[in-house]
């Protein structure tokens, strides 16, 4: 094989519905449907070029080599792709998030997601189908199946590793909704999602959240379907409660709130009733994503400036697919 090479852009998503454990951690095949938004501001950049003359593989992320648990993730995800093509030549994995990476926003969707496309680009592998690309980045990292499809998407339990994909439930203009993202300092070191969903089934709260998970997808794809805000702003904080109270509840116990935290998310209900339409959802950190519509943006802006331990606010509307650059 010759030098071959690709850039490929894709944006984290932020989710309605939450996946918060896996029924099979090596294909990464999730316990439940979850449904979220991709976030068009906040873009991650790769590329990669495959060289015959590499020895291993080599992955710069924003300037910093990087080496251990890092390259080996993406190394592995190499090694599955490069199998689909019976190649083993090494490839440099150049990579850019326009996020700052100390804020805490989960940047594995967007990174597996534009890994997986520029990489299959670079090896020559036409992927005819799109539910083909969005299952082949779920196996590098859950969430990165649903930044490949557009706008709103829905990632679907599935039966086995052929039908767990995600596809596009509506494009980025259908809803002005905005992602606004308080980030709340943490001296902690969080454990990663990873590890988090391999002892989710430690909780005995996880059975219930995944045995109930349907009634939630299906109210929130229709909130999403229908622009209901109010549904929309009762589901999704559910949602996201219940999958803390697993995570509190696992072995050992994951506590990802500070203070801030819980400050906004005993302040928002009252917010709404003030007339905002602004909810709640919190994945594996302090940080607080804000999901409001448009209209609600400068009052949420104004009512976050006066809750203490803010570092700063990070806003993103609906964004389109991973695509090739
Ligand atoms: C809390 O997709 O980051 O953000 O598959 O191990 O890479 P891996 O996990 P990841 O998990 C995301 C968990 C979450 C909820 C969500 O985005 O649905």
């Amino acid at each position: 094989m010759s030098i071959n090479s690709a850039t490929a852009i894709a944006h984290p998503n932020i989710a309605f519905i939450k996946y918060w454990g896996n029924r099979d951690n090596s294909l990464r095949l999730p316990e439940n449907s979850s449904i979220s938004m991709n976030l068009e501001e906040l873009v991650t950049r790769t590329r990669v070029t495959f060289d015959p003359a590499l020895k291993t593989d080599i992955f710069d992320l924003n300037n910093l080599r990087q080496s251990g648990s890092e390259l080996q993730r993406v190394s592995a995800h190499l090694n599955l792709l490069r199998g689909i093509r019976g190649v083993a030549t090494r490839a440099h994995v150049l990579s850019e998030n326009n996020f700052p990476s100390g804020a805490g926003i989960a940047s594995s969707a967007s990174a597996f997601a534009a890994l997986t496309l520029a990489a299959l680009h670079a090896l020559g592998i036409e992927m005819n189908n799109a539910k083909d690309l969005s299952r082949l980045a779920r196996r590098g990292s859950g969430s990165a199946c649903r930044s490949i499809p557009s706008g709103f998407t829905e990632w679907y339990r599935g039966s086995s590793d052929m039908d767990s994909f995600a596809v596009s439930i509506a494009p980025p203009s259908h809803w002005d909704l905005v992602d606004c993202i308080a980030v709340i300092e943490s001296r902690h070191k969080k454990t990663g999602s990873s590890e988090g969903h391999k002892i989710a089934p430690t909780s005995p709260f996880q059975q219930m959240r995944v045995a109930d998970a349907n009634r939630r997808v299906e109210r929130c794809r229709n909130a999403v379907l229908s622009r209901d805000f109010a549904a929309l702003a009762e589901i999704m904080e559910e949602d996201s409660n219940m999958m803390h109270a697993v995570m509190m509840t696992s072995r050992p116990s994951l506590f990802y709130w500070e203070p801030s935290t819980i400050e906004i998310m005993k302040a928002v209900p009252s917010w709404r009733k003030a007339g905002l339409e602004v909810a709640y959802t919190i994945d594996a950190g302090p940080n607080v994503p804000l999901i409001c519509t448009s209209a609600s943006l400068d009052g949420v802006r104004h009512r976050l400036s006066s809750v203490s331990g803010i570092q700063d606010v990070i806003i993103a509307r609906p964004g389109g697919p991973a695509k090739i650059v």
